[in-house]
Order: structure tokens, then sequence, then C-alpha cells
């Protein structure tokens, strides 16, 4: 495997044609054209101690950013910000270590999702590559790690660990609200997913001499129930809404949580995961590390029954989270596809 950090090392001025999109899908919008009016910042503090009435209003407040944008900035989440700077600094300090140390953490060529060093995301060797590195950790169950594929030193372990556990903690907050939005039992989204799957990605972006005809992360849903995503201030992500992209700009401390297929799916359609991608710049590195909340693969996902009724039909099949990610990582993402394939089409 080579890198995409190397890569961009060596090369002068242009980039190698693997990563050159078709012209349609190429960005059209920079890294930080950000969007002016807001996106939606959700301060969560009242989420746990609050007053009833406070409480209530977080949850209308998430529903909202559920239903507008399926994805939203979550402020006063409780994470240490300590913790949150050490990873960063922890995944700055991995990134930054001479190649033939990083490659010892290279992954199996060809298996999909699997722990450690890699760049590529689809298992197809006729994709357009993305402009980004990654190291990805299989968090939970505790049984996935193998933590021969994570960097040895036991600090570095340690504070993946707690981070894992406070971003579960997080997620599984949130989830209860999203559900309570829908007007359904706090546990619901929570018991339908059962035992969460955690992987945490650090994604490294490096800079990129044509940020014009390439993307650092191409065009997808998350197919899990939600992400949690901490970035630093460079800015590059984009959220597509009404077929318009909309460059997000960084709030410095906070996450951006968003809703994967299957909360799509288990709201039958109420909630949509948020089609996103990243885009790069020519000058600045750029760090984002994201924790997903998925499914094991042998789950199946349906729609809530208490969200189907005359005037709301049944919109989705019956998913094995199994079928999603395969599609997921042998077809590649396409924007949303996997959903589509999942969707009951209505005459
Ligand atoms: C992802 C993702 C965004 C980012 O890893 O699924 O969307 O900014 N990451 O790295
Ligand atoms: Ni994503």
């Amino acid at each position: 495997m080579e890198s995409v950090q190397s890569i961009a090392e060596r090369s002068c001025g242009s980039i190698p044609s693997c990563f050159v999109r078709p012209e349609c899908e190429r960005p059209g919008l920079a890294h930080d054209a950000f969007f002016q009016e807001s996106f939606p910042v959700i301060d969560i503090s009242g989420l746990g101690e609050g007053s009833e009435r406070e409480r209530a209003e977080i949850v209308r407040g998430i529903g909202a950013a559920c239903k507008d944008w399926g994805f939203f900035h979550v402020t006063n989440h409780g994470v240490p910000l300590q913790l949150m700077d050490g990873m960063r600094r922890a995944a700055e300090i991995f990134f930054e270590r001479p190649m033939c140390e990083k490659l010892q953490f290279s992954t199996p060529p060809g298996e999909m999702a699997a722990e450690g060093y890699a760049n590529r995301m689809l298992t197809r060797d006729d994709q357009v590559l993305d402009w980004r590195d990654y190291l990805n950790h299989h968090a939970l169950p505790i049984w996935r790690r193998n933590s021969s594929n994570w960097p040895h030193e036991q600090s570095y372990r340690q504070m993946i660990e707690d981070y894992s556990a406070q971003v579960l903690a997080l997620s599984r907050q949130l989830l209860a609200a999203i559900s309570e939005s829908l007007g359904l039992g706090s546990k619901f989204i929570e018991d339908a997913i059962g035992e969460p799957f955690q992987n945490i990605v650090m994604n490294y972006y490096p800079p990129c001499p044509q940020p014009d005809l390439t993307l650092g992360l191409q065009s997808h849903s998350d197919f899990g129930a939600i992400t949690l995503l901490m970035e630093d201030h460079v800015g590059g992500l984009q959220v597509r809404k009404n077929g318009r992209w909309f460059a997000v700009k960084p709030v410095p401390g906070a996450f951006i949580a968003n809703l994967g297929d299957q909360v799509e799916v288990l709201s039958n359609g109420r909630y949509k995961s948020v089609e996103h991608r990243v885009v790069v710049n020519s000058t600045k590195k750029r760090m984002a590390i994201a924790a997903f909340y998925d499914p094991s693969k042998n789950t199946r996902i349906s729609p809530a029954p208490e969200l189907i009724d005359e005037q709301n039909p049944r919109l989705y099949g019956e998913v094995l989270f199994r079928d999603n990610v395969s599609d997921f990582y042998s077809k590649g993402p396409e924007g949303k596809r996997n959903l589509d394939s999942i969707a009951i089409i209505r005459q």
C-alpha cells in the first residue's frame, strides 16, 4: 500500500489520475466556503440533569435538527475536552510517524473495514480513490479489539478505551433523545440496534495540489445508527440537503452528530441519514475522528410499527445489516444507493 500522505509529499503540482473524480462528482464548493446561516447547534447540558421542561426543549431541538438536516453540532456534551485534545494529539503523533512505522499497522489488502492503517475504503478495484489515510480501531464490543493493530503504547490504548466509553455514553444519550423526539420510548433505537459495534476511525487528509479534482472522502451516508465526529479547525465536511451541498464550519469543542441509514429505516423515513463528503485543500492537512455506532452484522432492522399508519405507509423493507455493509463496501456508497435497495417502491 502507498499512503496518500506519501503520494502528497512527492506529487509536484498534480495528482495521480486514480484520484481524479468524474466532473459531476467534483467539489464545486471550496472546503472553507462555509454556509453563513447556522447549522443546528444543540447544547445538551440539560438532557441529563435538567428540568422536565428543559429536557423537552432539547428533545424538540434535536428532533427538528434530525428532520431538517440529519446532522447537528452538540455542545456541553460532557466528554472532557482534555480527552478530546488527547485524541487529537495522538492522531497527529501517529500520522507524523515515519512511514515504515505506520505501515506496520497496515490492514490486510482487500479486507473491508479491517482494524489498522489504510486508505482504500471500498473493495472494488475500479474505484476512484479518496484523498485520505485512516487508522481504524474496532473499539466495541471488547472482544473485537485486536490491539496488535493499535499503536502499542499503553497510554494510547488507555485513551482509546476512555474515549470509546465516553462517546458510547454520549451516543446513547442522543439516541434516547432521538427516540423520544419520534414519540417512541427512550430505549427504542438502542434496543433495536442491540449490542453496539463501535469503530473509531482517525481520518487524515493531507494537503492536495488539485483539490478541485478530487474528494477527501466520497459522498456517502453512514450505514449505522449514529456517528459522532470530532474535527479540527480546518473545515472540509460538506452535507447535502435538497440536492445542494453546504460546507460545515467547525465549532471548537463540539461534536458533529449525524444520523446513519438504520435510523432512517427505524424512523420509517421521518428522519433521513445525511449524505456527506469531505473536500480537501492545497495548504492544510485536516484531521477528523469518527466514532460509529452500528448494530452487529446479524441484526435485522425494520421501521417502528408505531410510525406506520394510513397516512404514513411503510417505506422500507427489512434490512439485514450484513447486506447493507457488504453492499456499501463492494458496490460503493454512490450517495445513498444502499437505502434505495430496500425502499418500498409505491406506484
Ligand atoms: C466518515 C466521515 C467525515 C470527516 O468517516 O464516515 O464522514 O470529516 N468522516 O472525516
Ligand atoms: Ni461519514
